[in-house]
């Protein structure tokens, strides 16, 4: 597997304090910063949108090469993928990870424009990505097959294939939830396959499930509360890293 790329998720921070948790956490040696959008119809619940981002990408430094420390890594739980692009694009967010899911059902909701996001195939929204200049990731939730990723990530069209794959080892909209060792085999089959994919795991992840999580492949750890959560996040991130490059 690649290196360790730790990725606290700002969902468990003091959103009052926002700004400021997130250039604490780069200095705490976190590599990325992990932004949960919510839209309260992909996920039954909302937390902010690009104009949020914006604020506070500036308290983190622009990121010094690809994948490199501050890279803003934007989980979009959002029922239209499509439409928010060119926004998060200019808002900062380096890596736009969106659910195939949502690409594949979107609702085509009116926008106040009056244009509608239209069905999207993954292939082409992950083009669109790239072509904005920022990295595309693909999610999938617990419920969604492992298989529907074979077909994207064979593509031979390189602008149409994902720079990294996010395994959901919960059910997206909530942190602190109990982590799902039943996703993980979705891990080590995408490993099998692609040894040097960046494969993220998001949800549940602490001390106590990371050894899995490495053991199946992930590289890319997602943790929310328990690095906001504990007395010493420095000293989580350091065991998270550890755990995946041993
Ligand atoms: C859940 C989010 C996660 C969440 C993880 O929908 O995608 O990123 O913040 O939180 P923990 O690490 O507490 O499970
Ligand atoms: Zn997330």
């Amino acid at each position: 597997s690649p290196p360790a790329i730790i990725a606290p998720s700002i969902l468990s921070a003091d959103f009052a304090e926002l700004g400021r948790a997130c250039s604490h956490t780069i200095g705490q040696g976190a590599d990325w910063l992990h932004v949960d959008i919510m839209d309260g119809h992909f996920v039954p619940n909302m937390t902010f949108g690009a104009p949020v981002v914006t604020k506070i990408r500036s308290h983190v430094n622009p990121p010094t090469e690809a994948y490199g420390k501050g890279t803003f890594d934007c989980h979009m739980m959002i029922a239209e993928p499509k439409r928010w692009v060119q926004d998060f694009k200019k808002a900062g967010c380096d890596l736009y990870c969106f659910h195939y899911e949502a690409a594949v059902n979107s609702t085509a909701a009116v926008t106040p424009s009056g244009t509608s996001d239209e069905k999207t195939s993954p292939k082409e929204l992950i083009r669109y990505i790239h072509e904005s200049g920022m990295q595309a990731g693909i999610a999938i939730k617990p419920s969604t097959s492992v298989d529907v990723l074979w077909e994207i990530l064979e593509n031979p069209v390189k602008e149409e294939v994902p720079d990294m794959v996010l395994i959901m080892t919960v059910e997206p909209g909530f942190g602190g939830q109990s982590f799902m060792a039943s996703e993980l085999p979705k891990v080590t089959a995408l490993r099998k396959k692609y040894p040097e994919l960046h494969i993220e795991v998001d949800g549940g992840l602490s001390e106590k499930t990371i050894d899995q999580a490495a053991d199946a492949g992930a590289n890319v750890i997602v943790a929310g509360s328990a690095v906001f959560g504990a007395a010493d996040p420095g000293e989580v991130i350091l065991k998270l890293r550890e755990a995946v490059n041993a």
